[in-house]
């Protein structure tokens, strides 16, 4: 098992994969683990769908290639559609006294959960928020009330070599005090 800091360094978006299939197993793994992840008022305000299997996923991937980007997602063997949903009471109030709306928040936070959960296996990912909701809702049947917010491409690496990590400078975003 690897630690979260090993994860870290290891997790980078993925835009080349390999012709290698993800096991169904892999991808509940990733939701399983998605699942314990932290929301405003635990309101869990997401779903999700597996697309998985090089037909289906093909025709997804066509769904996040609007004005020629992504076009690296042609070669990618599964996709998770991550929804928004309505989030709870609390929530809802309290981002509302807040002026923040927590759902796309806690949207965030599980996304990044999928993402460690497929690193953990070996598989790479590529948030993908560049997607067009008509079109997926075309490919793939998708309740009303679910919001398409984001696209998540898994799969296996063509390359596992990990890049040098384009960060802004530590002074720049951190400050300490005490
Ligand atoms: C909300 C969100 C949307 C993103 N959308 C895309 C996308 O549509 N296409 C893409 O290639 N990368 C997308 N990315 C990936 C970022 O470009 C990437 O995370 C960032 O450049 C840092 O690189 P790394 O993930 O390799 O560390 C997205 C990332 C986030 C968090």
């Amino acid at each position: 098992m690897s630690t979260f800091f090993e994860l870290a360094e290891k997790r980078q978006s993925c835009r080349s994969y390999a012709d290698r299939a993800v096991s169904k197993e892999q991808i509940l793994k990733c939701v399983e683990t998605a699942r314990l992840s932290p929301s405003a008022c635990n309101s869990q305000p997401w779903s999700f769908i597996a697309v998985n299997g090089k037909e289906k996923a093909n025709l997804v991937a066509k769904c996040t290639q609007d004005l020629g980007m992504n076009k690296f997602t042609d070669g990618c063997p599964s996709f998770i559609i991550i929804c928004q949903e309505e989030v709870n009471l609390a929530s809802k109030l309290g981002g509302r006294l807040k002026g923040l709306d927590f759902s796309e928040i806690d949207l965030g936070l599980v996304t990044a959960h999928l993402c460690y959960a497929a690193a953990e296996q070996g598989l790479s990912t590529c948030i993908l928020g560049w997607q067009n909701e008509e079109k997926i809702r075309e490919v793939v049947e998708i309740p009303k009330k679910s919001k398409v917010r984001l696209v998540l491409a898994l799969g296996y690496a063509e390359d596992e070599n990990v890049r040098e990590k384009k960060r802004k400078d530590l002074n720049e975003i951190f400050k300490y005090v005490e």
